[in-house]
C-alpha cells in the first residue's frame, strides 16, 4: 500500500491529478493536501471525497512545523507537489506571497521529506510540479527542452525557478528522489476564472468586455487538464531520478486566434448571432513583463515515457466550454465575494 501526499489538490489541476489516482489506485492511500486560498475549492473533488483511499488535510505548506509533523504522523511514501500561487497578474500586484508559497513552502516541504525519509529512500518519490515559464520567452520560432537554461522574467516563473532549483539541489546535497515536470498552459474544467480561457468564458457569458493584453500576439502552448494528470501519473510512476521532462500540447495559438475562436463556439452554443460576442474584444493595457511565446518540445517525454496528448485542440475547447456552461453554479459560487475586488483592482482601474 502507498500513501501519497498531493498538495494543491483543491485547485485546478491538483483535482484532476487527485480524482485520477484515487479512482484509478485503489490500493493508494491519496492525501490531498491544501490551504483553501481562494483557488482551492472542495467542490471540485465532490465525486471522489466519499471514496475511502482519499483524505483531505487543511494545511499550509508555508508552515514548517505543521509540514514536518503531517510527514511524522503519516509516513508518506511519495510527493506530488502543485502547491503554487499560479496567477502571473497576481504575481506583479503582490510578488510576497509567490516567494512565501512557492520558494518557502516548497523547501518546507523537501525538509519534511529529506526528514522523513534520512533513513530508507529507497522507493521513495518527490515529484515537483513546475511550468514552462522558467524558460522565458522565445521568438517567432523554437522550442523550451529539458536543458534550455531558464530566464523567469515575472515574479511568479521567478518562484517557480527558484522552487524547481531547490528540488534539484535537495537531490544532488542530500540525494532526495526526485523528479519534476515543466508544463505549457492547462485548460478544461475546474480552473479559477482569473486565467484567459475561464475569464474569457464567463466574460462572454454576461456580454462583459473581453480584456485583450497588448495587441493579443502573444503565443500560449494549450493542454488539456486530463491530459497533464496523465502525464503526471506516468512520470511519478516511470520518470528517472532526478529527471525532468516538459509536457506539452504542440498546440501553439497567438491569444487573439484563440479568443476568435472561444467567441465563434460561444455565439453558437448561446444562439447568438456569428459575430456577436467578437464585438466585446477590448484592448487593454499589456501585462508588465508579457512573455511574447511559449512552446514545449515534450519529445522526451514521448519517446522514453509513451505518454502522448489525448485529445484535439477544437475538442478540448468545446468540452471546455460546455462545462462551464453546464456548471453555472460552480462560476457563480467562485466568481463572487473577493473575486470581485480582484476584477475591480485588476481590470477597471488600469
Ligand atoms: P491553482 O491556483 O488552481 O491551485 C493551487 C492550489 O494550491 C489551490 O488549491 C490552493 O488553495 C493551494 N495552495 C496555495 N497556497 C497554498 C499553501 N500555502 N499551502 C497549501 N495549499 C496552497 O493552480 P493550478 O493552475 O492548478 O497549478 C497547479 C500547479 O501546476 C502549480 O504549481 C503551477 O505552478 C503548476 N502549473 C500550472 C499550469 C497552468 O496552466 N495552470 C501550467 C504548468 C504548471
Ligand atoms: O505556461 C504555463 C503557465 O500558464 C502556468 O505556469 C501559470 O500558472 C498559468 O497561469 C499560465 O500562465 P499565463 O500567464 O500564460 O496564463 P493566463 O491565462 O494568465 O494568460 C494567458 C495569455 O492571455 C497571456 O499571454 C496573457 C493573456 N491574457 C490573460 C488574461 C488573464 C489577456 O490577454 N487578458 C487577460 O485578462
Amino acid at each position: 500500500m502507498k500513501k501519497i501526499l498531493i498538495t494543491g489538490g483543491a485547485g485546478f489541476i491538483g483535482s484532476h491529478v487527485v480524482r485520477l489516482f484515487v479512482n484509478k489506485y485503489p490500493d493508494y492511500q491519496i492525501y490531498n493536501l491544501d490551504k483553501l486560498t481562494y483557488a482551492g475549492n472542495l467542490f471540485n473533488l465532490k465525486d471522489i471525497e466519499s471514496k475511502p483511499n482519499y483524505h483531505f488535510i487543511k494545511a499550509d505548506i508555508v508552515d514548517s512545523a505543521a509540514m514536518l509533523s503531517l510527514f511524522e504522523k503519516h509516513q508518506f511514501d511519495g510527493v506530488i507537489h502543485l502547491a503554487a500561487e499560479s496567477h502571473v497578474d497576481r504575481s506583479i500586484a503582490n510578488p510576497m506571497e509567490f516567494v512565501m508559497t512557492n520558494v518557502i513552502g516548497t523547501v518546507n516541504l523537501l525538509n519534511a521529506a529529506r526528514h522523513q525519509w534520512k533513513d530508507a529512500m529507497e522507493g521513495k518519490r518527490f515529484y515537483h510540479i513546475s511550468t514552462d515559464e522558467v524558460y522565458g520567452s522565445l521568438g517567432d520560432t523554437g522550442f523550451f527542452y529539458e536543458d534550455t537554461a531558464y530566464d523567469p522574467h515575472s515574479p511568479y516563473s521567478a518562484s517557480k525557478a527558484s522552487s524547481d532549483h531547490f528540488v534539484r539541489a535537495y537531490h544532488d546535497t542530500f540525494g532526495l528522489p526526485v523528479v519534476i515536470s515543466n508544463c505549457s498552459n492547462n485548460y478544461g474544467p475546474n480552473q479559477f476564472p482569473e486565467k484567459l480561457i475561464p475569464l474569457f468564458i464567463n466574460n462572454i457569458r454576461h456580454n462583459k468586455p473581453l480584456p485583450v493584453y497588448g495587441k493579443g500576439e502573444n503565443v500560449r502552448d494549450w493542454l488539456f487538464v486530463v491530459d497533464h494528470a496523465r502525464a503526471i501519473d506516468v512520470i511519478y510512476h516511470q520518470g528517472g531520478n532526478g529527471e525532468t521532462y516538459n509536457i506539452g500540447g504542440h498546440n501553439e495559438w497567438k491569444n487573439i486566434d484563440l479568443i476568435k475562436v472561444m467567441c465563434r463556439i460561444m455565439d453558437e452554443k448561446l444562439g447568438r448571432t456569428a459575430g456577436t460576442s467578437e464585438q466585446l474584444i477590448t484592448y487593454v493595457k499589456d501585462r508588465a513583463g508579457h512573455d511574447l511565446r511559449y512552446a514545449i518540445d515534450s519529445g522526451k517525454l514521448q519517446k522514453e515515457l509513451g505518454w502522448v496528448p489525448s485529445l484535439q485542440f477544437e475538442e478540448g475547447i468545446r468540452l471546455t466550454i460546455e462545462w462551464y456552461l453546464s456548471n453555472q453554479e460552480w462560476l457563480d459560487t467562485v466568481t463572487s465575494g473577493n473575486y470581485l475586488k480582484y476584477y475591480e483592482e485588476q481590470y477597471v482601474i488600469r
